[in-house]
């Protein structure tokens, strides 16, 4: 199988950008990035947790195979870094056939989806990751080439004008995104296949952290595993990102095997607390405590008094603080909850539902 970038630079540009720009202790470098890919499980046997979305998908992968047809488009959904290009990967992997990775901010005029899909071949794998972002033109250029693999091109103008359907490939669209219900009816409606990516239990994120030291060549305990994975947040990508950190922290210190000590004095000094949270989620959650007495509170308000963008706040912060109960969510507004008081050691007003 062949990855075949189908981004364009400026846009890449951009993105990297705006992940330099999140305020993250544990910022991605560039030889990050690339140990990432290698850290990454190539086919589904490899693939630790999501069990119930990878029976299915083997399921599906296993039928298009017998009928030597091409796997039916899938959607998949759900908090960033739980592994959504992963998967579309191993899909393609599996299938064995090549993917093309796009993202919808690349994709903003018609001729860029148009020449992708052109230059498509059978069976190939199409991933548009952030797909909920798609312009309504190039959304529409979808619709056929999805249902029916087509394209429809228009020629002449006015009275002249003439439309006519183009066959493509039949390709595979392998969307992403971390807002489903920011997708429009008909294109969510296109895809045959939908999933949703939960957050990892502490022992997957554990059996992952393992299976990364060992690819990294360094030596890690059962405990020191555990430590690392208890402060990930459910979330892969956070967990390798913080065994590389404490690998770097073990390395300084002559310590040749990670154990529990290590791994709790790297992670503290890098401010990741017991649950995971780092600087903008407890400054989050103190700013509904101190400044709006517990909540609720508006995203936009709290957005703008801590300088990030509200968008970022929802997919990036908000999906774990809800899930662990730190946060809740209310038609008028964000509420911490009576846990979050407990954690940030703040007196509680009693009237919070904690989640555990
Ligand atoms: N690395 C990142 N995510 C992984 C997963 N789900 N399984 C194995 N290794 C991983």
């Amino acid at each position: 199988m062949t990855i075949i970038s189908a981004d364009n630079s400026e846009n890449n540009k951009d993105n990297d950008k705006k992940k330099r720009n999140r305020n993250i202790v544990t910022k991605e470098t560039s030889i990050d990035r690339t140990l990432d890919k290698s850290l990454r499980p190539k086919i589904l046997s490899e693939y630790i947790g999501q069990t119930h979305l990878k029976n299915n998908l083997l399921i599906s992968i296993n039928a298009a195979t017998q009928r030597q047809e091409s796997i039916d488009h899938l959607l998949l959904y759900g908090p960033p870094g739980l592994g959504k290009t992963t998967l579309a990967t191993i899909i393609a992997n599996e299938m064995d056939v090549n993917i093309r990775i796009s993202s919808a901010p690349a994709l903003e005029r018609p001729r860029d989806i148009v020449g992708i899909l052109m230059g498509m071949k059978d069976g190939e794998v199409l991933f548009i990751d952030e797909i909920h972002r798609l312009n309504k033109v190039t959304e529409e250029i979808l619709y056929p080439a999805m249902e029916d693999y087509k394209l429809d091109r228009t020629t002449g103008k006015g009275h002249s004008a003439k439309t006519i359907r183009i066959p493509i490939p039949k390709f595979t669209l392998i969307g992403a995104t971390t807002r489903a219900g920011a997708l429009s009816g008909p294109l969510r409606d296109r895809f045959g296949i939908v999933h949703r990516l939960e957050f990892y239990t502490i022992e997957d994120l554990s059996t992952i952290i393992k299976r990364s030291a060992k690819i990294l060549e360094v030596t890690i305990s059962e405990d020191g595993s555990m430590a690392i994975a208890s402060r990930a947040r459910g979330t892969p990508r956070i967990a390798n990102r913080l065994l590389k950190r404490v690998r770097d922290f073990a390395q300084v210190h002559n310590e040749e095997l990670i154990n529990s000590d290590i791994a709790n004095n790297a992670l503290d000094m890098l401010k990741v607390d017991s649950y995971g949270l780092e600087t903008t989620d407890r400054e989050l959650l103190k700013l509904i405590i101190e400044k709006h007495n517990g909540g609720p509170v508006g995203i936009d308000t709290l957005a703008a008094a801590l300088g990030e963008d509200s968008k970022t706040i929802e997919d990036v912060y908000e999906p774990y603080l809800l899930q662990a109960g730190f946060l809740n969510r209310t038609p008028r507004g964000r509420m911490a909850t009576h846990f979050a008081y407990k954690h940030l050691n703040f007196k509680s007003h009693g009237y919070q539902q904690s989640l555990f």
